[in-house]
């Protein structure tokens, strides 16, 4: 205690004083039940807040006019149910499991439901909202919206691994894995599409759409595995893949920050990005920066020029010090409801900055890079680009500012916040009353999840972000290969074939996703259900696909083809199909 006095009697020279610490641990304790309480209250069936919806439906808020959200969004429930599932498999809340399997069934009864976007074999999984009683919204809307499905299977995958932990394979497998697989397939087959932002206004590639859909493939291909569906691994692993080349590419390197949206028309800067960081944090994964960590060099720099770009337009943040915690919104450009703060983008803020001190923690250092330097500059004006050990005064200073920082965003979320504790949507930019929707459901998650991160970051699960290295050319996947474009389809090859021991079936055939007739890269496929061997692959969408199974023996170079002709698929134009063959 005595030594962080010193600590911070030397840094009010740098910045802003360390008062607002225990403010915020009170904050903190009594906002908690209340953002919990009001999470709970917008969830059917019996949400005090949220009647006429099903179980398991989260309504976006319960304000019905100016603006309605009595409506259930993909994107909202998946993010709110990740929190749910969190609290019930860290054992925070036991009692939570009814809930997350009424969510179950909503979710999986949502998919089947034929809508604006398509039905379910075509298109409707990327529908981003519905009525609160299941059906579907078919209203004018900004649609697709890619995000879901992702979010959505990321709830899932985390609520079916505690279940295998927990040996209730058979609720995995025969429940949850079908749900979750046809939100994957979805991603597999349409992430090369252009999508609706996650603010519904953009339509174009988003970043946090296409991190969120990379997170989805590569857990899903680890669960898929896990519980033996291997036959849609090489699928997901070829897309993810092709996602994390692409993600890459909405790096602006002479901005120093992420573009949010490839249109749109505006300077990119937005909190799409912020929550990024924090919904595909993998403590495991360190600060790498491919994958946008939080403690990553871009990810700190994008929040710098993130947060700056709301210092001088909204009138509450005037005469507030250049480096310390400010009200920040969706996008500086933003006009709806006259363009304000938002509560979950002011938090979110600072949950990016406590996952990046808890992993520094943990490595016991941190590194500044050239790119990174303009934030660090901001809480200590002398420091170089370089590794600081926890034992450095340097490395104490830069943490202590940094936590205090962020901090400071709690403090602006506590200031803004009606003494009843409920979190609406936005606080006006210059009176700082709370305005639109009443009681977001999102609202809630995220200051939750913020409290979370600021507790324990670290108990995070990692989502397998460790160790990726990006392919050295991208592809749009639609082709699985490199170079094709356009829509693309599943396809699952089922053959009946008699093997003896050590005998395996593979698939080689006439584009890229086949391998070009390469018996050496030749596919394999599972035979889970011999005699019947099976792969799921993405294909080119309405194309004539030539293929044959062979034979390979392990250990020897040999292969065994079927007999003449070949056999030909012509492909649907969206969705996905299943051929049967028998071994000719
Ligand atoms: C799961 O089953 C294994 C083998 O029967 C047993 O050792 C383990 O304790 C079980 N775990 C749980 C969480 O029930
Ligand atoms: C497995 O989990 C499901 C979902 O909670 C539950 O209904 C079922 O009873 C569980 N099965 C076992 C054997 O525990
Ligand atoms: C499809 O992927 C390619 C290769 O990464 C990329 O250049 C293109 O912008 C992507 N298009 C969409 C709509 O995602
Ligand atoms: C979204 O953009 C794509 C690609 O430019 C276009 O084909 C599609 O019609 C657009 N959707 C809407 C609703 O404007
Ligand atoms: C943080 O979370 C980890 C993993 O869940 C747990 O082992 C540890 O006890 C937690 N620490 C605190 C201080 O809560
Ligand atoms: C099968 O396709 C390959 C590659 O296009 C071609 O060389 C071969 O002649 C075809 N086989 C038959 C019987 O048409
Ligand atoms: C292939 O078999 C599956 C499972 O038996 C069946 O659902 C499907 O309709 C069959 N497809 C064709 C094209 O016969």
């Amino acid at each position: 205690m005595r030594f962080l006095q010193v600590v911070v009697g030397a840094l009010s020279l740098v910045g802003p004083t360390f008062a607002q610490s225990s403010t915020v641990d009170g904050y903190v304790s009594t906002e908690s039940p209340i953002a919990k309480a009001g999470l709970l209250a917008n969830i059917g069936p019996s949400g005090s807040k949220s009647s006429g919806a099903k179980a398991g439906i989260v309504i976006a808020s319960p304000s019905a006019t100016s603006p309605n959200y009595l409506f259930t969004w993909v994107r909202d429930s998946s993010l709110v149910f990740k929190v749910v599932i969190d609290q019930f498999t860290s054992g925070a809340d036991t009692s939570l499991r009814g809930l997350i399997d009424f969510f179950v069934t909503a979710e999986a009864n949502l998919q089947q439901v034929t809508n604006p976007s398509g039905s379910l074999t075509t298109g409707g999984l990327g529908e981003p909202k519905f009525n609160i009683d299941g059906s579907a919204f078919t209203g004018a809307w900004g649609r697709p919206q890619r995000d879901g499905p992702a979010l959505r299977s990321t709830s899932m995958i985390a609520y079916a691994n505690w279940l295998l932990d927990n040996n209730n394979s058979t609720f995995v497998t025969n429940t949850l894995w079908p749900t979750i697989k046809l939100d994957l397939d979805y991603i597999s087959s349409n992430w090369n599409q252009s999508t609706f932002d996650l603010w519904e206004e953009v339509n174009s590639s988003s970043f946090f759409t296409t991190a969120v859909q990379h997170r989805a493939l590569r857990e899903g291909s680890a669960l898929a595995t896990r519980i033996g569906q291997t036959s849609v691994v090489s699928g997901y692993d070829t897309q993810a893949n092709n996602l994390l080349c692409f993600l890459q590419s909405y790096w602006n390197p002479t901005g120093g920050y992420i573009t949010a949206n490839t249109g749109g028309g505006r300077s990119g800067r937005d909190a799409n990005t912020v929550l990024t960081s924090i919904h595909t944090f993998d403590p495991a994964a360190g600060c790498d920066a491919i994958t946008f960590q939080p403690c990553s060099d871009k990810a700190l720099a994008n929040l710098k020029v993130y947060v700056d770009s709301f210092r001088s337009i909204y009138g509450i943040n005037s005469g507030i010090a250049s480096n310390a915690a400010v009200a920040v919104g969706r996008y500086p450009e933003d006009s709806y409801f006259g363009g304000n703060p938002w509560y979950l983008a002011t938090v979110a803020v600072a949950e990016q900055l406590y996952d990046a001190l808890a992993v520094w923690a943990s490595q016991g250092s941190l590194t500044v890079t050239d790119t990174s330097l303009p934030f660090f500059k901001g809480f200590l004006s002398s420091v170089t680009s370089g590794t600081y050990a926890s034992t450095t005064s340097t490395y104490t200073t830069l943490t202590a500012a940094i936590k205090n920082f962020a901090d400071g965003f709690i403090a602006v979320h506590a200031k803004y916040t009606p003494s009843n504790g409920g979190l609406s949507e936005q606080y006006d930019r210059n009176s700082g009353t709370p305005t639109s929707a009443v009681d977001l459901t999102w609202s809630y998650a995220a200051a939750l999840t913020a409290f979370t991160a600021r507790s324990n970051a670290t108990s995070t699960k990692s989502w397998g972000a460790s160790g990726l290295t990006v392919p050295a050319t991208c592809s749009s996947g639609g082709s699985g290969g490199s170079g094709g474009s356009g829509p693309s389809v599943q396809v699952t090859f089922n053959v009946q074939a008699t093997t003896f021991l050590g005998e395996n079936i593979y698939i080689t055939g006439s584009v890229d996703a086949l391998q070009n007739w390469n018996t050496g890269t030749a596919l394999k496929l599972d035979p889970a259900n011999y005699p019947t061997w099976s792969i799921t692959l993405t294909l080119p969408a309405s194309t004539n696909v030539q293929y044959k199974y062979i034979r390979k023996v392990d250990g020897s170079s040999s292969v065994t083809w079927e007999s003449d002709p070949n056999n030909s698929i012509n492909t649907p134009a969206s969705g996905s199909t299943t051929i049967n063959d028998s071994w000719r």
